[in-house]
């Protein structure tokens, strides 16, 4: 199994924190953010990394990482996505990476707490098609959101309106070798971008998609709201003292 993390895009939402840096290298705690789903991999026992970049601060990448010695990898692997296509054409660049085996993608600003080896393990043992991560959360209208019908997907909706149900699709997603075929025949969407839920709908319609609910936390930190709330939960996990708190309380 090989793994990609993609970490282009222009971060306009985080803008300026993004105007002089990719939003993958601004710190999430005591990290830099890309080093979160590096790790995520990592422990699910995959070596054979790709990341996708893009954006002005490409080559401060390979200052940080190198060849991700500080990980336990003999190299990293590296591609660059010209300008703001979206996930699925990120992922496109990863064809000639993947040789035809299975993948397991990370979204860069995606920061999980489980280890992800077991849903890895359980997408092995599938024969063919893909798997997903989903996670209950309070606001799924900023999400991809499945509709499920028992305890099948039957369709997902690219932050909804109006979501059918209030689960998050997750930037965690496991494929075969189809994902590029799908990949190729996509339109873009409304937002000018390939959608990664177009390409999962396709596995859907295949009757191929299968999925995992996420016990842990998981945040993205694309915005400045769940980019604070991932400096807040990683502070947390790693025992870090409330200062917020304990400076108000002194005042
Ligand atoms: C992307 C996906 C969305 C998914 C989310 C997870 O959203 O399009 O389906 O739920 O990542 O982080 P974006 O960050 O591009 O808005």
């Amino acid at each position: 199994m090989k793994g990609v993390i993609l970490a282009g895009g222009l971060g306009s939402r985080l803008r300026p924190l993004t105007k002089v840096t990719n939003k993958h290298l601004l710190p999430i705690y005591d990290k830099p953010m890309i080093y979160y789903p590096i790790e995520t991999l990592v422990r699910a026992g995959i070596k054979d990394i790709m990341i996708v970049t893009g954006g002005n601060s490409a080559g401060d990448f390979l200052r940080l990482l190198g060849n991700g010695r500080e990980f336990g990898l003999k190299d990293i692997y590296y591609t660059y996505q010209e300008g703001e296509g979206g996930i699925a054409d990120a992922l496109k660049l990863c064809e000639h990476f993947a040789e035809g085996r299975r993948i397991v993608v990370v979204l860069g600003d995606n920061i999980v707490q489980d280890d992800i080896a077991p849903y890895v393990r359980a997408f092995e043992e599938q024969n063919s098609g893909a798997r997903i991560l989903l996670k209950k959360v309070p606001d799924p209208e900023r999400f991809g959101v499945p509709e499920l019908d028992g305890d099948r997907i039957v369709r997902i909706e690219e932050k909804p309106a109006a979501p059918k149900s209030t689960y998050a699709v997750t930037g965690i997603y496991m494929y075969d070798r189809r994902v590029f075929d799908f990949c190729r025949h996509l339109k873009p969407s409304e937002r000018g971008e390939l959608e990664i839920t177009d390409v999962n709908n396709q596995y859907i319609k295949e009757g191929d998609l299968y999925y995992d609910v996420l016990d842990g936390w998981w945040t993205d930190a694309g915005q400045f709201e769940s980019l604070f709330l991932a400096n807040q939960l990683v502070a947390r996990a790693r025992g870090a003292e409330d200062y917020a708190g304990a400076a108000s309380t002194k005042n």
